[in-house]
């Protein structure tokens, strides 16, 4: 188990009842729980087609996936719990998934391998088992006496055969995991998410995180269902940003108005019984020049731009990556626009690029092309846009230090554990799923620009699909053109 507040003693000011009549009363008088046996969800065919391919990648080698556990956020209150997405990805369990479960993909031996299997659990060469905490009944102490996982405090866990059947995958209580541990030499396991699982199984990864890294390139390319998940998780990003605009007037009488910005986009999320994939970026003003401002705790005010980066993630934790940057009065001024187009055009080429057999890094370097020629354009660089473009020059990075795209999936920032020859040197293939995101980004206190520019900042960042000759914008009906966006925000406050 990892750290958690289950570590943390509360027994400076428990209150639980110890006598035997009340543990006898407590433990006494439930109704017994139906069981439900469903049909396995829709990510259960697909995690089994994973569970193969990882399976061809290490025949005869113990593989062990945990999802990690609950993360102490305070004392004894925990961060929402959110599986290992390597987990999550070989189970398909999302965001219901059980804190310290593990996925075990044991090796078949040869004179195994002609067992009929009658569930799905066979990943060709390995026999996957899904080792998670099953219901520990109310005849214990856990059930009333433990907050941090107390099915009183915390609510039910699913039982064993509900999650077989509903992820299609042999499953056995997280009690027997120690001895399914034991004894195997060739082992690697995925670090980082539950350090006691990884002690259990020594010697394990002798040539480092292999697992984790080729997890991370098997889910370079995504699968139908994924880029559907990744395609849901858009669109209720629109709804949140169409909310956003309907709230923005409210948020410029706020002294704190990018938290209502950023309360409306969640609230939409959470409407549609959802989350967000990562830490909503409402940065109004001169904090639009902030890469990953996610303070929010500044005035939004009318004639400035305000740049929104959010995402949701929907039940199975794909995430969307979308910002938008809005004039907050409703329309952009002369200077705003201009540099907005310059944005538009960069976040255009780069697309025009994007199909399978280029490098990643082309994609950034389209973008870079149109950056490099509109500062150069608005008397920036002390050189010229081919100048700056050379290695060794790069002068117009200083306006946007970031890259244009990253892989998106699971992880907002997808696919971490990737060699640099799959990601930034790789060939992009039909399947990726990857964000065009380039701004420009002048910051109040710059002295190397013009005063008319200093404190704007503009991102535009769509999540496109590539498929068999080109790409698909996920999030094309997120209006994106500096007139698309003027007509947008009409058409919202109209409403
Ligand atoms: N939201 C962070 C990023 O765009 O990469
Ligand atoms: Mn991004
Ligand atoms: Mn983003």
């Amino acid at each position: 188990m990892s750290e958690s507040s289950t570590m943390q003693s509360t027994t400076n000011r428990s209150t639980t009842p110890t006598g035997s009549a009340f543990t006898e009363q407590i433990q006494q008088g439930w109704a017994e729980r139906p069981q439900t046996t469903p049909e396995p969800r829709a990510s259960a065919a697909p995690a089994a087609e994973r569970r193969a391919r990882i399976s061809a990648l290490h025949p005869g080698v113990r593989l062990v996936v945990p999802a990690g556990g609950l993360k102490v956020r305070s004392n004894d209150t925990d961060y929402p719990f959110r599986a290992l997405p390597d987990f999550s990805y070989l189970t398909g369990w999302g965001s219901d998934a059980e804190p310290d479960s593990v996925l075990v993909l044991e090796p078949v031996r040869g004179d195994e391998r002609s067992d009929e299997r009658s569930d799905d659990s066979t990943a060709s060469g390995h026999t996957a088992t899904l080792y998670f905490r099953g219901p520990a009944g109310r005849g214990t102490t856990e059930f009333y006496a433990n907050p941090a996982i107390g099915e009183f405090w915390v609510g039910p866990r699913p039982s064993l055969p509900h999650v077989a059947a509903d992820l299609g995958l042999a499953v056995a209580d997280l009690a027997e995991l120690a001895a399914a541990l034991e004894g195997e030499a060739d082992a690697l396991v995925v670090t980082g998410a539950d350090a006691a699982v990884e002690a259990q199984i020594a010697g394990a990864n002798p040539d480092g995180d292999i697992l984790a890294r080729d997890l991370s390139e098997l889910r370079l390319v995504k699968d139908a269902y994924e880029i559907a998940e990744v395609q849901a998780a858009v669109d209720a990003t629109a709804r949140g940003f169409d909310d956003v605009i309907a709230d923005l007037a409210d948020a410029t009488q706020h002294e704190r108005g990018e938290r209502v910005v950023e309360g409306a986009f969640h609230r939409r999320a959470r409407l549609d019984g959802n989350t967000v994939g990562y830490d909503t970026i409402a940065a109004s003003g001169h904090h639009a020049c902030y890469l990953h401002w996610t303070r929010n705790d500044g005035q939004v005010r009318p004639g400035d731009l305000i740049l929104l980066d959010a995402g949701v993630e929907v039940d199975s934790l794909y995430t969307a990556d979308i910002t938008r940057t809005l004039p907050i009065s409703g329309e952009f001024s002369e200077i705003q626009r201009r540099i907005y187009d310059a944005v538009v055009e960069a976040a255009d080429a780069a697309f025009a690029v994007v199909k399978p057999g280029i490098v990643f890094k082309e994609v950034h370097a389209a973008a870079m092309e149109v950056i490099a020629r509109k500062t150069a354009e608005m008397g920036l660089l002390p050189v010229s846009a081919e100048q700056s473009l050379e290695p060794d020059q790069q002068l117009h990075r200083r306006w946007m230090v970031h890259g244009t795209s990253h892989h998106l999936g699971l992880d907002v920032h997808d696919c971490a554990a990737a060699r640099r020859d799959f990601y930034h040197d790789g060939i992009v293939r039909e399947g990726m799923v990857f964000t065009i995101e380039p701004g420009l980004y002048f910051q109040a206190d710059d002295l190397t620009v013009p005063e008319e520019l200093r404190g704007i900042g503009v991102r535009i960042e769509d999540d496109i699909v590539v498929t068999a000759d080109g790409a698909v914008n996920l999030s094309a009906a997120i209006p994106r053109t500096a007139d698309e966006v003027e007509a947008w925000m009409r058409e919202v406050r109209s409403r």
